[in-house]
Formats: structure tokens, C-alpha cells, sequence
């Protein structure tokens, strides 16, 4: 088994904050002394271009999935201990690939074996798709937990929980023959937007009833839900986390968005709580630096 915790962020719809969450997630992680590798496998490339790269590789997504080798294929952003893979992939020619052979659906999760000891996270941003296209099956199939974004607009849509669970379902081996065949991660959906009324909350708790039952308990609703809010926008178009860009918000009922990110991080991985997100502006994330100085090397926290 390997040492990376890998989530894979999917939606059966685009649009709704997949690469957002996916890059402040990362982002977010390494000021918390995490070693991070963000995977894009959207030919839109969104993930690619989200933050600057220090050093670029020369190769991304394709060679890694076609030949289960990462050798080459891990670029540096500009910040530091968070790695990417960029998709480089345009025509979409690695979805033919992929769907030349069942046994190609496990590549992406060969090669992120190759280097689990290297990270502490790996995070794969997809394409939004209602179908499983076979890019999202292969993400799915790569990692142990899945967080689906959720527009608020959805909270009290049946239809919404149906698509998700049926996406789920379609990638299920059979009844009775699940033995040695890999099952579907968990599903954690992370509600955006919701505003503060007794209706919006009724309708979140009535889609964490709906949903537990439809999906027997595969998917669960977080108790973070993540405020519609521009700071998100404008902290992309700085090419930055969002919990560097809006630390505080004065005279306001929201919470800021690096409280909203923190308090995330604390609900999926509450070993975390103890320790306080650090970065300085000069390009060196002070936690990685202090233990470089002491220990020579890294150390998981
Ligand atoms: N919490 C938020 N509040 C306000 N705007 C947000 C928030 N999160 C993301 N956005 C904005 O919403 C837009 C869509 O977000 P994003 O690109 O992350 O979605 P996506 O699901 O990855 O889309 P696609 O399906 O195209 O890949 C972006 O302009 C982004 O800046
Ligand atoms: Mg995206």
C-alpha cells in the first residue's frame, strides 16, 4: 500500500469548482508542512496553468499513463513541495488509449505507485462529465477518496444525488463476483454557496438523508460548506492559494476563505488541527525550511 492519501475531485457536471478546490486543497496542504502533487487530467488544462512553475518537466499526463512511469513527467510550481503532473494531452488522444484495454483504466495508478513515498497528498482534478469518461474513470480508479464540489442550486435536486450514484454504481464490479476486483472510493461532497437561511440548511440536511440512503452510505455530505465568494476568483487570477490571498474578513458574517480552507483541512484530516499554515512571501514555505535546517532531510508530520 501506498503512503499518499489520493483524492480525485469529479462532479457529474463542470463548472461547479473542481479545479479551484483542487488547487487551494494543495495549496493549503503544503503551508501545513505537506508534501503535495496536484494531477490535471482536464485537457483544459485549468490545474496546469493555476500556479506558476519553477520547473517545468518535459513531459506530463500522457507519458506518465501510457508508460506507468512518472521518470520526467513531475514538474515544480513556484511553490514550494507542491509538484504537478500538466495535462498535455489537447486532441484528447489519451481517451483512445485508455479505452483500447480494460487494463489501461489501472495505469495513472501504477505510475503514482512509482512515487507514493514522495508525497504525503496527491490530488487529481478532472473534467466535469455525467457519463464516466475515461479520463474520470481512471482518476477514480487511481485514488481512495473522491470530494465532489456541489452547487447550491443542486442541494435539493433528487436528480443530482440520482446522476452521482449512478455514476458511482456504473463503475461497481457486478453483485458477487467483487472479490480481487477494485471497488469505488467513498465519495465526500463539499456543498458551495449555501447561504445562511432555515430553507438552504433543511435542504442540506435533507440531501445528506437522501444521499446516505441512495448510496448505501458511499457518499456523505461534509460539514464544511465553502462560501460563494470573489476572493476564490481573484486569488486565481494572482496565480495564489486562496488562504494567502483573504487571511481575515472584517464586519462580515463569512468566514474568510483561509478559515474556510483550514476548517476543510481539519474535517478531512483532523491530525492536521494542531498545526498553523505558514508561508512567506519570498518563495520558501517557512515550515519546510525550519525542518530542513534541524533534521537534513523531511519529515512526514
Ligand atoms: N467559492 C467560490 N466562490 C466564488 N467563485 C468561485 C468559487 N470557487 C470557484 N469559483 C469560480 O467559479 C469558476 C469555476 O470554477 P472552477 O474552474 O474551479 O470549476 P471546475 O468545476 O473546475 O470547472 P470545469 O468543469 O470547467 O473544469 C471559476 O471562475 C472560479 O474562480
Ligand atoms: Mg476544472
Amino acid at each position: 500500500m501506498g503512503v499518499a492519501k489520493k483524492y480525485a475531485v469529479i462532479s457529474t457536471k463542470g463548472g461547479v469548482g473542481k479545479t479551484t478546490l483542487a488547487a487551494n486543497l494543495g495549496g493549503i496542504l503544503v503551508d501545513l508542512g505537506q508534501r503535495v502533487l496536484l494531477v490535471d487530467t482536464d485537457h483544459q488544462q485549468s490545474l496546469s496553468t493555476y500556479y506558476p512553475l519553477a520547473r517545468p518537466a518535459p513531459h506530463g499526463l500522457r507519458r506518465m499513463v501510457m508508460t506507468a512511469d512518472p521518470t520526467g513527467c513531475i514538474s515544480q510550481t513556484a511553490i514550494p513541495n507542491l509538484d504537478l503532473i500538466v495535462s498535455d494531452d489537447p486532441d484528447k488522444s489519451l481517451n483512445n488509449w485508455i479505452r483500447q484495454s480494460s487494463s489501461h483504466f489501472q495505469y495513472l495508478h501504477a505510475a503514482m505507485l512509482a512515487i507514493d513515498e514522495a508525497y504525503d497528498y496527491i490530488i487529481i482534478d478532472t473534467k466535469g462529465s455525467d457519463g464516466t469518461g475515461e479520463l474520470q474513470e481512471l482518476a477514480i480508479r487511481a485514488s481512495d477518496i473522491l470530494l465532489s464540489p456541489i452547487a447550491p442550486e443542486w442541494v435539493a435536486a433528487k436528480e443530482f444525488v440520482r446522476n452521482t450514484v449512478a455514476m458511482l454504481k456504473r463503475l461497481e464490479p457486478p453483485p458477487g463476483i467483487q472479490a480481487g476486483l477494485p471497488t469505488v472510493p467513498p465519495m465526500l461532497g463539499l456543498i458551495y454557496g449555501l447561504d445562511r437561511s432555515t430553507d438552504t440548511q433543511v435542504a442540506a440536511q435533507q440531501l445528506r438523508k437522501t444521499f446516505y440512503d441512495e448510496s448505501r452510505g458511499r457518499v456523505s455530505i461534509l460539514d464544511t460548506v465553502v462560501p460563494s465568494m470573489a476572493a476564490y476568483n481573484q486569488a486565481a487570477g494572482r496565480q495564489m492559494p486562496v488562504h494567502r490571498y483573504e487571511t481575515k474578513r472584517y464586519n462580515s458574517p463569512t468566514p474568510s476563505a483561509h478559515d474556510t480552507m483550514l476548517q476543510l483541512v481539519h474535517e478531512l484530516l483532523p491530525h492536521l488541527a494542531d498545526i498553523v499554515p505558514q508561508w512567506s512571501t519570498d518563495g520558501q514555505n517557512p515550515v519546510t525550511r525550519k525542518e530542513e535546517e534541524s533534521h537534513g532531510q523531511k519529515t512526514t508530520l
